[in-house]
């Protein structure tokens, strides 16, 4: 399969076919709800698509870029494709994980570990979500994310637990304690079936930490990408404070037209871990020297050697001489998601000379709630949404599982929107010309190297390119497929599904109130009443 890319008007115009209700609604009164059904109608209906062979473009064209890219006839698609049943009346016992890093490495580990819970036919526990001393932020899994659609999004797949359960022994009532186990680093499935699940039936219960990459990400098991794609695309939701706040801030710069959102990842700890030091003034190479002795291996690392092989951070200088290149004018409008911008104005201002209309959470929310928590989860998460919904997405510093990736992932999945990924490698030596002083054939050179870019259509992933960057072709499906496992899978797949849950007789779900346990029996009918009503508001 060639990757797609840009492909010509007529392509174009079949996409916009395909996505124009979708399109009419985001730019009219975007709200959560919209953003919900847009989720939901991907995940239920099969749209009629037609097979188009991909083209490849030789020049960029700014008013494309507002748009989508070229599909290929592929849309996004995480429901099974083959026989998938609930899971077992029978578990194998507890599975606590503590998911470390900030909010997007937290997110990933959540999907892993609702796969390996569901791989070990386990009860998983509801993920805790380390307050960690970069973020100071502890507000915990209930505080971000919406627990209940959480659990009741992924009732298929794998039973989970707010906390995990009090047992009667010898009169006394207590929690069981789960076993701590230190899992090895992108563990294959073959650990959590065999030495996990041993200690797991041994003690009833098991504590995974530290848990961040604790599973592979290539797993040659579609069904089990799928799943992280359930997980990380429709299961996890922002609680309603954080959409209502971030889909107010998409409003307010819809009114004015399209944007585009910026990660502008120039900040002390990536400077720092990268090595990128050569830049800055003595003052500030003491503050990066001692950060990263602080928190990092010690390597001798030289900014120009580090600069070539596309390992530091774009400059806000250079993103600006990139969209320039592109042929974005002064009037584009870009909302940047950063946190603070290491050496401040001197950086900056190059930038804001190319492009002065710049807008960031603060600016534009005017409710003062991201005021008080700006360094926290709560202002990430928004910024979050603002880069997902936005027309246009570019991330200027990829590590791994951070912010960046997931989103290029999650955009990619939202509907193929366009993410500018610059190759630093490939524009490294552009960069380092110019400075030379050779001026000439620059801006030419810089949307050559953009050009082999693939602005976020389907396409191969290449190691080290995550799952989470890029879950083509497992969580994708064509109606119109030369390969039968690329087809979409029925639209009643949800009722099947919802058949094969009955058949198991009805799900118990155990959910705490102020300490008390309650448990309440839903029936798999009622759910999926629930969630309809849910897709159509
Ligand atoms: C989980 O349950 C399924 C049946 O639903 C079974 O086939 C599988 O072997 C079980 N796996 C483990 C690790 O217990
Ligand atoms: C944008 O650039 C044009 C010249 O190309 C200039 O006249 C105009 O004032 C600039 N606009 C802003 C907002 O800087
Ligand atoms: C699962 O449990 C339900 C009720 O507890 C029961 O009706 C059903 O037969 C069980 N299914 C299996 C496969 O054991």
């Amino acid at each position: 399969m060639a990757p797609a890319k840009r492909g010509v008007a007529h392509n174009r115009h079949h996409q916009l076919k395909q996505l124009s209700g979708v399109v009419k609604r985001l730019f009219g009164t975007l709200s959560i709800a919209i953003i919900v059904l847009v989720l939901c109608t991907f995940f239920l209906l099969s749209s009629t698509t037609t097979y188009e062979s991909p083209t490849t473009p030789s020049k960029i064209s700014v008013e494309n870029l507002w748009g989508t890219v070229a599909s290929d006839g592929w849309r996004p698609s995480s429901a099974p494709r083959s026989h998938w049943p609930p899971p077992p009346n029978e578990s194998n016992g507890y599975l606590r994980v503590r998911c470390n890093g900030g909010l997007n490495q937290q997110r990933s580990a959540i999907c892993n570990a609702v796969l390996a819970a569901r791989i070990m036919n386990a009860t998983l526990v509801l993920p805790e979500l380390d307050a960690n001393s970069f973020w100071h932020d502890e507000s915990g899994f209930q505080g971000i994310y919406d627990v209940e659609r959480f659990i009741n999004a992924l009732r298929y797949d794998v039973r989970i637990v707010e906390r995990i359960p009090e047992i009667r022994k010898n009169g006394k009532i207590k929690k069981i304690k789960a076993f701590q186990i230190r899992p090895p680093r992108d563990a294959p499935v073959s650990w959590y079936t065999t030495e996990a699940l041993q200690k797991m039936k041994e003690h009833g219960a098991i504590y995974l930490t530290p848990f961040s990459h604790r599973l592979a990400e290539e797993i040659d098991i579609p069904e089990y990408q799928r799943l992280r794609c359930r997980v990380n695309y429709h299961a996890l939701r922002f609680k309603p404070h954080i959409m209502k706040l971030s889909s107010s801030i998409v409003s307010k710069l819809r009114t004015q037209g399209h944007f585009m959102t910026i990660h502008l990842r120039f900040e002390m700890d990536m400077l720092s871990f990268a090595g990128c030091f050569d830049i800055f003034n003595p003052e500030e190479q003491r503050i990066l020297k001692k950060y990263r002795k602080e928190n990092f291996k010690d390597k001798d690392l030289k900014y120009s050697e580090r600069r070539a092989i596309g390992k530091c951070p774009l400059t806000p200088e250079e993103v600006g001489l990139i969209l320039r290149s592109m042929g974005f004018d002064n009037s584009t409008r870009i909302y940047l998601a950063a946190g603070e911008l290491f050496g401040g104005e001197r950086f900056m201002k190059p930038f804001r000379s190319m492009f002065p209309r710049l807008e960031n959470h603060k600016t534009v929310d005017t409710s003062g709630e991201l005021n008080e928590n700006t360094q926290g989860l709560l202002g990430s998460a928004v910024d979050y949404m603002v880069c997902l919904l936005s027309d246009i997405f570019m991330p200027t510093y990829d590590g791994p599982s951070n912010f960046a990736n997931n989103l290029m992932g999650h955009r990619q999945y939202y509907g193929f929107r366009t993410t500018l990924h610059p190759d630093r490698k490939a524009l490294a030596p552009i960069f380092i010309d110019r400075e030379n002083g050779k001026t000439a054939g620059f801006e030419e050179a810089v949307r050559h190297a953009m050009l082999k870019t693939n602005f976020g259509g389907p396409h191969k992933r290449v190691s080290p390119e995550s799952f989470y960057t890029n879950s083509w072709p497992e969580c994708f499906c064509q109606t119109v497929a030369k390969n039968p496992a690329h087809k979409c899978p029925p639209e009643n797949v949800l009722q099947i599904l919802e058949n094969q849950m009955d058949n198991e007789g009805t799900i118990n779900y155990v959910t705490h109130q102020e300490g008390k346990k309650v448990l309440s029996t839903v029936s798999a009918a009622e759910t999926v009443a629930a969630q309809v009503e849910d897709a159509s508001v």
